[in-house]
């Protein structure tokens, strides 16, 4: 698939404010500076469509940005922010749970995991709720571009294997990205640009 437009469409904290369109969406989850944005950037081909910044807590809400007229990209703030109150930690900011739990356009959701680190107890809670909501979801390894391929390797294998081990009968369907080199990019767009195809099909049936 192709992205020919990409256009911010809407800012929100809340979800029953967001488009009340009924076109296909798809959301990036995960811990501040895993690289939610920057990877929406990358798949836009875009350098400033989503805010980036080096210092976790940049992305505060949810954002909508409305891709080839037809599908929705959605950017949102990331947990895990260490400077944020232990109160706000406990319950997740309920904005996000509720997107993840009221949104009925979402089709699937990437949890992104920093593909340099060990896995993280936030990341498998989130998994956790994910599945206990019947929330499909794929996980996305980032900055591939900062590891060697063999490490990068080694990190994937332990993170299937703590997965199954905490719960998981199947490991879910993966991609690996840098959105420096633009390492799964083509890929990620083709799995979407299926799913959209498939729904479109569906649809005229
Ligand atoms: P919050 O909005 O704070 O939740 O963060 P985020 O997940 O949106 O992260 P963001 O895209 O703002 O990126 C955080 C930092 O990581 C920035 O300094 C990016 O330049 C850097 N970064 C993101 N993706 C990559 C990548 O694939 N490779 C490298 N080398 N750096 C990256
Ligand atoms: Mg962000």
């Amino acid at each position: 698939m192709q992205i020919k437009r990409a256009v911010f469409e809407i800012s929100n904290s809340d979800v029953s404010k967001c488009p009340k369109e009924r076109i296909p969406e798809y959301a990036f989850i995960g811990r501040s500076n895993v690289g939610k944005s920057s990877l929406i950037n990358m798949l836009t081909n875009q350098k400033k469509l989503a805010k980036t910044s080096g210092t976790p807590g940049k992305t505060q809400l949810i954002n909508h940005f409305r891709i080839n007229d037809n599908w929705f990209l959605v950017d949102l703030p990331g947990y895990g922010y260490a400077r944020v109150s232990k109160k706000v930690k406990r319950t997740f900011q309920s904005f996000i749970k509720n997107y993840f739990s009221q949104r009925e356009q979402l089709i699937c959701s990437f949890v992104l995991i920093d593909s340099r680190h060990e896995p993280q107890r936030i990341d498998m809670d989130f998994m956790q709720f994910l599945g206990e909501n019947q929330i499909p979801f794929c996980i996305i390894f980032t900055k591939a571009d900062k590891l060697s391929p063999t490490v990068l390797k080694r990190n994937i294998a332990t993170y299937k294997e703590k997965l199954l081990a905490d719960s998981w009968d199947i490991f879910p369907d993966y991609f690996v990205t840098s959105s420096t080199s633009h390492e799964g990019r083509d890929q990620l767009l083709a799995f979407i640009g299926k799913i959209n195809e498939d729904l479109r099909k569906s649809s005229n049936e």
